[in-house]
């Protein structure tokens, strides 16, 4: 792991500002302090507590069973996420706004509670009607508009399990995970919006469901109006479909570990895994996080600039805000549309109080600079969140200073699709920061830096972040393959879960995560996996071989660089290269498109054949290698590299 910076570790904690503490949840660092090793000694008993945070309709017996790696969370439960998520405020904050929603031409749609509740009453009774039954797993591929939440509370009231999969990804790319959850239902829109260009989504799910024989219904969402083929009997207007119901549907009685959710996610092979969340754990710790992380109080206006079709979005744009009666800020377009100030017009315009967004989106405005906040009032903003990837300190700092008038503290907060909900992350009223570090567990998160062996590192030294004990939004498995679930997470570090994550501990026990150890990076928070990448070059039939590795870039945080021997005969033309790139695209989506793509005559392999990308990250990082070549087949191969990026330059 000596790749990683280890200078980074020097950073002076910065209190949080004594105003916002004096009014927060958790108020000092003692308060903390007691509260994690509360957690950490009796973690049923802290658990339990949190358990109360919901609604059940019939309360859990036991609130954990542990058979590693197999955990069970508030046994015996029975809820409703939904109910937990819309009606339960509406007695006290019916019409209280449950979305704030804006579309990219600027167009608001506000949506109460009462409103949210009757919309997803009508499509919950629609999907039903259309035989969708509790387990049956529904496919939702949508741009962000209000009706990608209505579709995934309407599946949680019927006990249909959602998979959300991101609006970005290539008709191929949804095929696959259709066709992994054997999804019954597609539901989708004609097309979406981003930076004014319509995005045709409905295209690419008809060339998605060509080979997808389980899906028996498409619901589309007019949003463009754009013309769009039309298969009868199938395909289906929302709007249409859900005039037709009542706005009534009793929401349905399920286990506490009923599935919830599948969410694809990129791992160490070329195919996604479905991670599997489930209602009672997943919803207690979102709305516990909700809570405390963001420090949430009645008249906050929260804002979280993902897109719902990664986790951030499900857990802290539907889920955790709803489930605490939030009022919660959505936005369906570009940052930069049509200029560079919008997310400030927009956080303006909401008077928006709590900022959450990623690293990346930190790096690109203070690239923009600050000149984009002017005329812009966000004085309303008391706590900025960041996700996704380590957070350098200049852009924590810009952050604390520019947006955050160095007095609204900064949550670094640390998580995973697999963990559901975050588990590293400063209390904002608590928790002194350091800038670039996701500072100490919450309560109740057995984090630790440790060795191959599972042996804690000194501190200072880097090792692998482990949880040592399970938390109730863990992922339950990995979708049909239970063994994989055993194999990535727990079977590297005996008893532990493995983050695949690298990380150090200072001498005061901050947490600093430096990337991952696997083949996954981390392309402007999108996660990705190389193998993927690799699979879909070595698809097209100019490719014999690829090799993808990362280089770290200013804004993206990681950039790809695809190294490509060719087959016998194809010239290594520069429009080659362009056209393996939009090859990728279309096999994955835009987000994997590498950003430089390296022909090679021979990749660098040892001599069992493997590939040796540690070289070829050297060589896209630095251009040239200076590590232990000594296990390379053919050395000549790394040379001809090196020599062959100083004559393009
Ligand atoms: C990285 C996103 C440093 C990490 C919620 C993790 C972070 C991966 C941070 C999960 C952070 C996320 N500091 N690194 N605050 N947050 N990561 O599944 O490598 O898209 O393993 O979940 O993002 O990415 P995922």
């Amino acid at each position: 792991m000596s790749e990683f910076d280890p200078t980074i570790l020097h950073e002076a904690a910065i209190p949080p500002p004594e105003e916002f503490s004096s009014r927060a949840r958790v108020s000092s660092i003692t308060e903390y302090d007691a509260l994690h090793r509360y957690a950490l000694e009796k973690p049923e008993e802290f658990w339990g507590e949190q358990g109360q945070l919901i609604e059940w309709i019939t309360p859990p017996e036991k609130t954990l069973e542990w058979k590693l790696p197999h955990a069970q969370w508030y046994v015996g439960g029975k809820l409703n996420v939904s109910y937990n998520c819309v009606d339960r405020h509406i007695a006290k904050h019916g019409n209280k706004p449950a979305l704030l929603w804006e579309a990219e031409d600027g167009t608001a749609i506000e949506f109460t509670y009462c409103e949210l509740r009757d919309l997803v009453c009508r499509f919950a009774n629609a999907m039903k009607d259309l035989g969708v039954k509790k387990g049956d797993v529904v496919a939702i591929y949508m741009p962000m508009i209000p009706e990608l939440p209505i579709a995934m509370l309407a599946c949680a009231r019927i006990g249909a399990v959602h998979s959300v999969v991101f609006g970005g990804f290539s008709a191929p790319a949804l095929a696959d995970r259709i066709h992994d959850a054997k999804c019954k239902l597609l539901i989708t829109a004609d097309g979406g919006y981003r930076r004014g260009r319509v995005i045709p989504l409905k295209e690419s799910a008809d060339e998605a469901l060509k080979s997808c024989p389980t899906v028996k219904h498409m619901v589309v969402v007019k949003r463009t109006g754009e013309p769009v083929a039309w298969q009868q009997g199938r395909d289906l207007w929302w709007n249409e479909l859900v005039d037709q119901f009542p706005e009534t549907c009793e929401p349905e009685v399920l286990d506490a570990e009923h599935p919830l959710f599948i969410l694809y996610t990129s791992g160490t092979t070329g195919k996604p895994k479905g991670v599997l969340h489930t209602s009672a754990g997943y919803l207690v710790q979102c709305t516990w996080s909700m809570q405390n992380v963001f420090d949430l109080r009645d008249d906050d206006i929260f804002w979280c600039t993902a897109d719902i079709g990664w986790v951030t979005g499900h857990s802290y744009i539907v889920y955790g805000p709803l489930s605490n009666g939030a009022s919660v800020v959505m936005y369906e377009g570009a940052p930069d549309h049509p200029k560079r100030d919008r997310f400030w017009r927009i956080a303006d315009r909401y008077n928006v109080t709590i900022f959450y967004s990623s690293a990346t989106a930190v790096r690109a405005f203070m690239a923009w600079g600050k000149q984009w906040l002017e005329g812009h009032d966000i004085s309303k903003i008391r706590l900025l969140g960041t996700v996704g990837e380590p957070i350098n300190p200049a852009a924590w700092k810009w952050y604390y200073e520019v947006i955050g008038r160095k007095q609204c503290p900064i949550v670094d907060t640390w998580w995973q699709t697999e963990t559901g909900s975050i588990l590293i992350s400063p209390l904002p009223g608590a928790t002194p920061t350091k800038p670039g570090s996701a500072c100490l567990p919450l309560p109740g998160i057995a984090a630790r830096v440790v060795n191959m062996q599972g042996e804690p590192v000194k501190p200072g030294e880097t090792g692998y972040l482990v949880i040592e004990k399970p938390w109730p939004s863990m992922l339950r498995t990995i979708y049909g393959d239970d063994e994989r679930f055993r194999r990535d997470y727990w079977s590297r570090i005996p008893g532990a879960y493995f983050t695949g994550d690298a990380a150090q501990c200072d001498k005061d026990g901050y947490f600093w995560v430096l990337g991952r150890v696997d083949d996954v990076i981390k392309v402007a928070g999108h996660r990705l996996s190389t193998m993927e990448i690799e699979s879909a070059l070595v698809s097209h039939p100019s490719v014999a071989e690829a090799a993808v590795v990362a280089r770290p870039d200013e804004i993206k945080g990681e950039a790809i660089v695809a190294f490509v021997t060719l087959r016998a005969g194809q010239n290594p033309t520069p429009e080659l290269k362009n056209h393996l790139s939009d090859h990728v695209s279309k096999i994955i989506g835009t987000i994997a498109r590498p950003a430089e793509v390296r022909f090679a005559d021979l990749l660098p392999k040892t001599r069992s054949g493997k590939i040796m990308r540690r070289l070829l990250r050297e060589l896209a990082q630095k251009g040239g290698i200076s590590g232990d070549t000594t296990t390379l087949e053919d050395i000549g191969a790394i040379e001809r590299l090196a020599q062959q990026k100083g004559q393009e330059e």
